[in-house]
């Protein structure tokens, strides 16, 4: 058991990608859960909406990371833990890294700032794996906003900011070898799932 995440842009292809994943756990055998962020427990769910819909700037930067860690200390108590402890593989639609890009970098508050509130909230907890979906901003926001829906407060904060969260991602990427892989996720569908397949293969020995 342990916590898998893929993590991007708004519009990369996660949702598709973490539902295929926890498909194939599952049908390998593996008490698997699939989970997302924010969100992913009934109060973190709660918090989402504060989110997530409305006009961009009705949080600041900072009060937007407050939200997200309270969201996350929710997720992590009630759901992730959990589901460990019974033996469990969780699949999550996002963790800390859309912090470090939106928040920390796009929303220029500094990784440092990030990195103390992460500590307080999560101290020294880290998913297994990060696998992260690269897309050009153009393709991400074109999909993302193709689904429509309430959900598009982030989306609306400009081509600008989406480029400081792809350059974000890149260079999170390339922080840690071991703990993140970056997958092209501009790529016909099923050749991304064959490329997040083949890394868990290679770095987590899962049989999927
Ligand atoms: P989703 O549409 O992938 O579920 O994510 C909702 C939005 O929340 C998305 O635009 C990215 C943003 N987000 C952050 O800004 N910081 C975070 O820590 C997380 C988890 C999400």
């Amino acid at each position: 058991m342990g916590m898998i995440v893929i993590d991007g842009m708004d519009g990369s292809g996660k949702g598709v990608q973490t539902r295929r994943l926890r498909d194939a756990l599952l049908q390998a055998g593996y008490k698997t859960i699939l989970t997302r962020e924010p969100g992913g427990s009934p109060g973190a769910e709660e918090i989402r909406r504060l989110l997530v819909e409305g006009e961009p700037n009705k949080w600041d930067a900072m009060t937007e990371l407050l939200l997200m860690y309270a969201a996350r200390r929710s997720h992590l108590v009630g759901t992730v833990w959990p589901a460990m402890a019974e033996g469990s593989w969780v699949v999550s639609d996002r963790f800390a890294d859309s912090s470090r890009a939106f928040q920390g970098i796009a929303g220029e508050l500094g990784l440092d700032v990030v990195e103390q509130i992460h500590r307080i909230a999560v101290g020294e907890f880290k998913p297994d794996l990060t696998i992260i979906l690269d897309v050009p901003v153009k393709i991400a926001l074109e999909r993302a906003s193709a689904r429509g829906g309430v959900e598009d407060r982030f989306e609306r904060k400009g081509a600008a900011y989406h480029e400081r969260v792809r350059e974000a991602f890149i260079k999170i990427s390339q922080s840690d070898n071991k703990r993140y892989a970056l997958i092209d996720g501009s790529m016909m569908i099923d050749q991304v799932t064959a490329a997040i397949f083949q890394v868990i293969k290679s770095r987590l020995h899962l049989g999927i």
